[in-house]
């Protein structure tokens, strides 16, 4: 049984290694074989991925697959994407071909304002403490200019300062809600620093307030901390194009598919089950560029899922309409990114993402990045209004099914070249396996 551990933290990286093997696993040889294997043995490369967080005791891989024929603003691009799943990059590469030749992908960055707050508590009259915070607040400002002195210099900082009063759902609960712009990068460290400040300066400053009393001098500060609700950081990507220029499908006319994408984005829009299935395959494209650029994927998919219930509703995030003879199909998605800080300028894979896609500015990446999530979610929204989903997905996921049967290379050409033209599920696989080994 397991025993807990006192001081696991301080251990050198191989006593953790076999404390966890031996803890743990029937066969800790085995075990640790396996947590080896996935070491790098360049020492220094090694080095830095264990110092990206605590306890690591090993690598776990990704694939790290790329998307061409992007066509975003006018120019073609490369998207590199970090995905486990099969099928996700294929389809983004089929969008990518397949909007090229009908105008490409327009993308816009709507706005790019964060959000941070301080949460307090304050035991006195809404009206003095709307006054000392009229009178305070360039103040509180300036308490948080050493630390925006550098942000300020590249275009940002803090943007507004605002007192908000929440007593009506929670007692003496108020809050400052400060927004800013941290042009390239993601801001979370800077903002949070920032709000400490501002936290500090509202205590000190009600402290020595001399038309405070003394319970309203004591402000309690409940937290600081920003916010990955973001529906003021937007981008939008689109495609459009006259409705005869959909006309590819070998099943369906041109106006069917377009009024079926129509009809299966409004199904998202109505119903809650269907638009988080719908989201998930827009996240698909979203994540794998997030995961590649080395950006904040639970941050984005938080605040992407945020805003698609922002009306008290959660629905899909794209939207699609035939109006003129022209179909039109566009995403809206809040994505605080940034590509400066963090693990940007450390990993040497994000690197090598971000120099793929011409060193971008944060700005830029959201588009790309919005672009990605359109791209996947027409591509799986134009296989399930045509084939299904499973005749593509399921192509894609063959080499996995074979792997998992231990197949080896010549069954798995012969596998490949059998199921060509076939719709691949588990079962089939399997019967025509057994039918080669027993050939054989
Ligand atoms: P296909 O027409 O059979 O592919 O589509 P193809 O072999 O004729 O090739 C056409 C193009 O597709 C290729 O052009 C590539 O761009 C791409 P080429 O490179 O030959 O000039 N392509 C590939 N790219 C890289 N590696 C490959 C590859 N194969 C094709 N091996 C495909 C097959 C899977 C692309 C298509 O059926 C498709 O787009 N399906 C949608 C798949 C999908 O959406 N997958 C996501 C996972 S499912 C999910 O999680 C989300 C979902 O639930 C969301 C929702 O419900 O909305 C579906």
């Amino acid at each position: 049984m397991q025993t807990p551990v006192e001081g696991f933290s301080k251990w050198p990286k191989e006593e953790k290694i076999a404390w966890v093997a031996q803890q743990h696993f029937h066969d800790p040889k085995a075990a640790i074989g396996v947590l080896r294997q996935y070491l790098n043995e360049d020492k220094v490369l090694q080095r830095l991925h264990d110092e990206f967080t605590e306890n690591a005791l090993t690598n776990f891989y990704l694939p790290f697959g790329v998307a061409p024929n992007f066509l975003i603003n006018g120019k073609y691009y490369t998207l590199p994407m970090v995905i486990e799943e099969s099928s996700v990059v294929a389809a983004a590469s089929k969008a990518a071909k397949y909007w090229g030749t009908r105008g490409g992908f327009k993308a816009q960055v709507l706005s790019t304002e964060k959000v941070g707050q301080v949460h307090f508590l304050f035991r006195g009259e809404y009206e003095k403490l709307r006054d000392f915070f009229l009178h305070n607040r360039q103040r509180f400002i300036v308490a948080t200019q050493p630390l925006t002195e550098n942000m300020r210099k590249r275009g940002g900082g803090l943007l507004e300062l605002s007192l908000v009063d929440r007593t009506e759902e929670m007692e003496d609960y108020y809050q400052l809600y400060a927004t800013f712009d941290t042009v390239d990068s993601m801001g979370a460290n800077f903002i949070n620093s920032c709000l400490e400040a501002l936290a500090h300066s509202l205590k000190e400053e009600a402290n020595t307030h001399l038309d405070f009393n003394e319970e309203e001098r004591h402000i309690d500060i409940v937290m600081s901390i920003l916010s990955n609700y973001v529906p003021h950081c937007l981008v939008r990507a689109e495609v459009s194009c006259p409705i005869s220029s959909l006309n590819e499908e070998k099943n369906i006319s041109a106006e069917s598919f377009a009024k079926r994408i129509v009809q299966a984005v409004k199904i998202s829009e109505i119903e809650p089950h269907r638009a988080v299935t719908h989201n998930k395959g827009i996240m698909n494209g979203v994540d794998a560029l997030i995961l590649a650029t080395g950006n904040d994927f639970r941050a984005v998919e938080a605040g992407a899922h945020a805003y698609a219930a922002r009306d008290g509703h959660y629905a899909s995030l794209t939207k699609a309409t035939v109006e003129d003879d022209i179909f039109r199909f566009w995403l809206d998605i809040p994505l605080a990114l940034g590509t400066v800080g963090g693990i940007t300028s450390l990993h040497p894979m994000v690197k090598l993402a971000l120099e793929l896609l011409g060193n971008p500015s944060a700005k830029h990446l959201m588009e790309i990045t919005a672009v990605a999530g359109l791209a996947q979610n027409f591509a799986a929204l134009r296989s399930l209004v045509t084939t299904g989903i499973q005749q593509g997905h399921m192509k894609m996921h063959l080499l996995n099914i074979l792997n998992q049967l231990a197949a080896t290379e010549a069954e798995k050409q012969e596998m490949i070249t059998f199921f060509k033209d076939r719709t691949v599920s588990h079962s089939a696989v399997v019967g025509f396996l057994e039918q080669v080994r027993g050939k054989q």
